[in-house]
């Protein structure tokens, strides 16, 4: 973690960043948040990231008196402050200090913290990954909110089966991973990402719009038998870029081996964010 973290606009040291017991977040899981990348002190796709939180907020009608504008500018200060290179920023908003334990207050509580980030080796993209199928779907899977109950749950179960996470799916359509978007590629080399009971995923977007470029791809449910017949399966999020699945429970996925449509389709989202490096402007 950095040594100084943003809370509710003002930046104090890690030590000194405190909420009050009495928040909703705490008492009640009320909290929505948003997660980037920090690549060379860059806080990458940040307009992106910012209109999906100020969207989740409207979403659960939690107050966020800041625009895009002030939610970028706290954030660049509390990089430079830190003197931040590489690693993850969190932007929490919570209910605020209820005066009855259950209502929301009439200020939200915002934080933002810098945290050191650990995405997968070349190892794992080379071998790919294994998921597990969970029947769930996301309340609100539009909202990214604080609540990840039950992948964190199931964490032994995962680790048990050499897996990496689970994959939700409700009604025999597939959704997503706890933390990623999931596509497929079909034999005709079709692109497919499930649409229903999914979080709107930044990575998700990316993918879809340089996929385009060299694919077809399609957003529509994805069900269980889809997956017997894909050709490669892969995960898309901010930490992990595309990641090759090579199996979900005892479904062998393709050859059973990674396949050059996740990786062609990660080396393009690398070149994209190198060009967002380039053209920042704060
Ligand atoms: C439920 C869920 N789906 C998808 C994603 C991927 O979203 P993004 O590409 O914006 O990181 C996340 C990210 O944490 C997530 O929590």
């Amino acid at each position: 973690m950095s040594n100084y973290f943003c809370v509710n606009g003002k930046i104090v040291l890690a030590k000194n960043a405190k909420l009050q017991v009495t928040d909703l977040g705490l008492l009640r899981g009320y909290g929505i948040f948003d997660f980037l990348k920090v690549e060379n002190g860059i806080p990458l796709f940040i307009e992106d990231h910012m209109a999906r939180f100020q969207n989740s907020a409207k979403e659960m009608g939690l107050k966020l008196g800041y625009s895009v504008e002030e939610l970028k500018r706290f954030v660049m200060k509390l990089i430079a402050k830190n003197e931040f290179k590489n690693g993850g920023m969190k932007i929490i908003l919570t209910g605020g200090y209820s005066s009855d334990g259950y209502l929301p207050a009439k200020e939200s509580n915002m934080i933002i913290l810098l945290t050191p980030l650990k995405p997968p080796t070349k190892k794992v993209y080379s071998k790919g990954v294994k998921l597990i199928l969970h029947k769930h779907f996301r309340y609100s899977a539009v909202v990214k909110t604080t609540n990840y109950i039950e992948p964190i749950r199931l964490a032994n179960d995962i680790k048990k089966a050499n897996a990496i996470d689970v994959l939700y799916h409700w009604n025999g359509k597939i959704s997503e991973s706890s933390r990623s978007n999931f596509f497929i590629v079909k034999k005709n080399k079709t692109i497919v990402t499930s649409t229903s009971h999914v979080l709107k995923g930044i990575t998700r977007k990316r993918v879809i719009t340089l996929a385009n470029e060299h694919y077809k791809v399609v957003e529509k449910d994805i069900t269980i038998r889809d997956l017997k017949n894909a050709t490669e399966a892969f995960l898309s999020s901010t930490t992990k870029g595309t990641l090759p699945v090579v199996q979900i429970d005892d479904i062998k996925i393709g050859s059973g081996k990674t396949g050059k449509v996740s990786s062609h389709l990660n080396q393009l989202l690398k070149k994209q964010a190198k060009k967002y490096k380039k053209n920042f402007k704060i």
